[in-house]
């Protein structure tokens, strides 16, 4: 069974030590195999909080796969955000974490859904480019994939609860939802700060959206700080919410779930 840690909007800037400090040591019991950042790990994009996150990740033991998210490009270093995005993403991080990784029983593809502005008011909500989609889900199911749980994981959701798209309100999320059923078996996301599982089922086969909360921000909204963890089945994934709801108690782990593959 492979183990694998799912956080996301880290906002480093805006952290609380207290749980990071709980994060690392709940991961060193938990063991995980991978540990998958779905985005969002700076509060505004600074130098120095992409510093912390640096730090942050290079002390996992696991391998790391992630994306930036819509707060990973500077906010007040207009040039640098409109020429030149993702550079402190890149610098800061590409050796602590992957786009991709490949191993027999699990296979992640990541997708960079955060834009550095767009043609609508609310710049946060990004969007997929559907080519870059079809790139990464057929990477996923290059060769003999037929053994491994395919992973595609993105900063923005592009199911939520709630009916329909629920919240996902990035563009062409349907659209993404709809080709990522048909060839993967996991979308990992954060942005809304919530803990979520929703199923597409196609051709008897579900596909499961799965949002993690905040992992140590202050930016709770109405749930704790929060990360899932994930073990994986050839037939079901067992998923176990990990939240704080004080920081003297740390990570507790919340009622698990069995997600079966199948319909
Ligand atoms: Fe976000």
């Amino acid at each position: 069974m492979t183990r694998i840690l799912h956080i996301a909007d880290l906002h480093f800037g805006a952290e609380h030590p207290a749980l990071v400090e709980a994060f690392h040591d709940t991961a060193k019991a938990l063991a995980p195999d991978l540990v998958i950042a779905s985005g969002d790990f700076t509060q505004s994009g600074r130098k120095r909080e992409f510093g912390a996150a640096a730090r942050f990740f290079a002390a996992l033991e696991a391998p790391v796969i992630g994306m930036p998210g819509n707060h990973d490009t500077p906010v007040r270093a207009l040039h640098e955000r409109f020429f030149r995005p993702w550079r402190r993403y890149d610098r800061s991080l590409e050796a602590e974490i992957s786009d991709r990784f490949a191993g027999p029983s699990v296979r992640v593809e990541c997708l960079r859904t955060a834009r550095r502005a767009q043609w609508q008011p609310d710049w946060s909500l990004g969007r997929v480019s559907l080519p870059d989609l079809d790139t990464a889900l057929d990477r996923l199911n290059a060769g003999d994939a037929d053994q491994a749980t395919r992973i595609l994981t993105c900063h923005h959701p592009l199911l939520a609860p709630g009916g329909a798209r629920g919240r996902a309100r990035t563009a062409r999320a349907e659209e993404a939802a709809r080709r990522s059923a048909d060839h993967c078996d996991l979308v990992l996301t954060g942005h809304l700060h919530e803990t979520f599982a929703e199923s597409l089922e196609r051709d008897g086969r579900l596909c499961w959206f799965i949002g993690a909360g905040t992992t140590f921000s202050l930016r709770t909204r109405d749930e704790p700080a929060a990360f899932n963890c994930l073990d994986l089945a050839p037939d079901r994934i067992e998923m176990t919410p990990y939240e704080a709801r004080s920081l003297d108690e740390g990570f507790r782990p919340a009622a698990p779930r069995t997600l079966a593959l199948t319909a």
